[in-house]
């Protein structure tokens, strides 16, 4: 397994939703908002986890299509569960493969996902494939080195205090690339 995903299991919505879905969903409508896309396109949301992003954009921006990948069938399951709506595919799949037809999608977007991918050049370049020309391509990671998620890095200054060598598993050692720029 690869370096960046040894410590990520992602089979369990109900606590992925409990620990993390929860901010998912608050950060998810302030994306959208910045964003500011019209009515009426077609969407690819990539690791779309338990659709905490799928469901702002269905509320908010009346999608014309929205596909919605993720290769955790335990995330897709609850997804499909959190969000019943026909206007939303839940699929199987990779970013860094997306069996998405080229130049097909108006917006791209991702959450909280690319530090997790092992290959984002590829993922990138598989999001700007897909879409269409003048589309919009867009996505967020949490700012770990900046702060980070304060819960989280409460978390990890205790832990590192009561063992100095979890200091590698700290999300801004493990993730660096998630700054400003
Ligand atoms: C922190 S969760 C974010 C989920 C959701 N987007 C949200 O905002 O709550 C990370 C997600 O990335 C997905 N993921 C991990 N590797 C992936 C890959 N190679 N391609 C697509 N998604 C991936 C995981 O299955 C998980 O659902």
């Amino acid at each position: 397994m690869a370096e960046g995903t040894r410590h990520d299991a992602w089979q369990a919505g109900d606590s992925y939703d409990l620990y993390m879905g929860r901010w998912s969903r608050q950060i998810a409508p302030p994306f959208l908002d910045w964003l500011d896309p019209a009515e009426g396109l077609d969407w690819l949301e990539v690791g779309c986890g338990t659709g905490a992003l799928s469901a702002a954009i269905l509320a908010r921006r009346n999608p014309t299509s929205l596909m919605s990948i993720d290769p955790s069938e335990g995330f897709l399951a609850k997804a499909r569960a959190n969000v019943p709506d026909k206007r939303v595919e839940f699929l199987a799949g990779d970013a860094q493969a997306l069996a998405v037809e080229s130049g097909s999608k108006d917006m791209v977007v991702s959450a909280l996902v690319l530090n997790f991918v092992p290959g984002k050049q590829k993922a990138l370049a598989e999001m700007r494939r897909v879409a269409r020309p003048g589309a919009t391509i867009g996505f967020y990671v949490w700012d770990y080195p900046g702060g980070g998620v304060e819960f989280m890095r409460a978390f990890w200054t205790a832990a590192t205090a009561l063992d100095p060598a979890a200091i590698d598993l700290t999300e801004d050692r493990r993730f660096p690339f998630c700054k400003m720029d």
